[in-house]
């Protein structure tokens, strides 16, 4: 069983902060990109999936016309029936009941809106075209729609903003009841407007931010269950879990990525050329057939490298970890030992995890076992 994930590279607007692949909404491309989507979710006519993530870029910008016919697709190429997750990422400002409902009819069972901040000032500054109302008002519909597994994608670290105001902006969000959280400190990302205009950033502020938001996020009933994410039991994202627990899954779109048969591997992240390649596809392929025409980026992840891959995303799962067996190489072990000796890991049965006070240098952690 794999994970599908959907590269959808559009957005009505680009952010001040974001360096994700996404260019700006145009019908006429969108139109193509969809039939080239289409025609690449067809080399994979006879893969298993399990859960599916339409992410981007803004999904939700797509025209009603234009999400109709690639649910359709999808729903024709692949069998859904044991898809137990399928996430969809919203706008708040792209959102509407229409969408929703072709959403839900055609097996979305969660939602990812990005919120991103809760004052209006806020939402400006970070170049957002929605305000908090429109989140509200975005918020109400999908509930109104029943849909009842929604995440909400939250900013901390903002320039100016203080502990106080991140502790009342994060108590204001749990109004809402989501039942998932994504929290992201700022990053100030190379070639953004906010890194040309010299944006700053306070890693300590940042860090009392992320102290402020373990706090009261369990005193709310929510598990801390990987870095940046918070869920109430039972509710952590399957798909994304599976990415930390390094399954393999299939990674349609331009600038997508992959991991099939022991291959990591990024699509063409130019979007003409992605659908010229697409449009001379044909009948289904096994990943290294056509397919790998479509490939920018391709590593064969050999035993070692996904021993130390396993070490690196596990540990991001606090809960969970990473497995003992993959600390296996002298070195591995030397590090481990020297890890649990300054209790930056713990052990627990066949499991190594993150200490909790631990949490917020994991980078440097994890970089000891590269
Ligand atoms: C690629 S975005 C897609 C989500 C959706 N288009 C949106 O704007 O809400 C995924 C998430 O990454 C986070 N993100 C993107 N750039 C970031 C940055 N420079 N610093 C911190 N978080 C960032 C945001 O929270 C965003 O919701
Ligand atoms: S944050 Fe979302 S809406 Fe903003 S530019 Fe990035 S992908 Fe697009």
């Amino acid at each position: 069983m794999l994970g599908l994930y959907i590269h959808i590279p559009f957005c009505k607007q680009k952010c001040y902060y974001c360096d994700f692949f996404s260019v700006k909404y145009d019908v006429v491309l969108v139109n193509k990109y969809v039939d080239a989507l289409i025609k690449h979710a067809s080399q994979f006519r006879n893969q298993k999936i399990n859960s599916i993530y339409i992410g981007g870029g803004t999904p939700s910008v797509l025209s009603l016309r234009q999400l109709e016919k690639l649910l359709q697709a999808l729903n024709n190429i692949f069998d859904l029936s044991e898809v137990c997750e399928f996430t969809f990422e919203l706008n708040p400002e792209s959102t509407s009941r229409e969408k929703l409902c072709l959403l839900k009819n055609f097996g979305v069972n969660r939602l990812s809106i990005g919120l991103q901040a809760v004052e209006d000032k806020s939402l400006k500054f970070l170049g957002r075209i929605h305000d908090s109302q429109t989140f509200c008002s975005a918020y109400d519909i999908a509930r109104k729609e029943s849909f009842d597994n929604i995440n909400i994608d939250l900013m901390y670290g903002l320039s100016n903003q203080t502990v106080k105001e991140w502790e009342r902006d994060l108590k204001r969000v749990l109004l809402f009841n989501s039942e998932h959280l994504s929290l992201y400190p700022l990053s100030i990302e190379e070639g953004t407007p906010f890194y040309l205009n010299s944006v700053t950033i306070n890693d300590n502020i940042q860090r009392d931010m992320y102290d402020k938001a373990v706090e009261v996020l369990a005193s709310n009933g929510y598990v801390h269950y990987e870095i940046s994410n918070w869920a109430k039991r039972g509710r952590e994202s399957f798909h994304n879990s599976n990415y930390w627990r390094n399954f393999e899954y299939i990674g349609l779109g331009a600038g997508a990525a992959g991991y099939l048969i022991k291959i990591r591997y990024k699509n063409i992240d130019d979007i003409e050329k992605y659908i010229a390649v697409c449009s001379l596809l044909k009948g289904v392929q096994s990943r290294c057939g056509n397919v790998s025409s479509l490939e920018m980026e391709s590593e064969y992840i050999g035993d070692e490298l996904y021993k130390t891959e396993k070490i690196m995303l596990g540990l991001r799962l606090l809960n969970e970890g990473a497995d003992v067996n993959c600390f296996n190489s002298l070195e591995r072990q030397t590090v481990l030992l020297e890890c649990l000796k300054d209790k930056t890991l713990e052990q627990n049965n066949d499991a190594i995890k993150l200490s909790k006070e631990f949490i917020f240098v994991f980078n440097q952690i994890v970089l000891k076992f590269m």
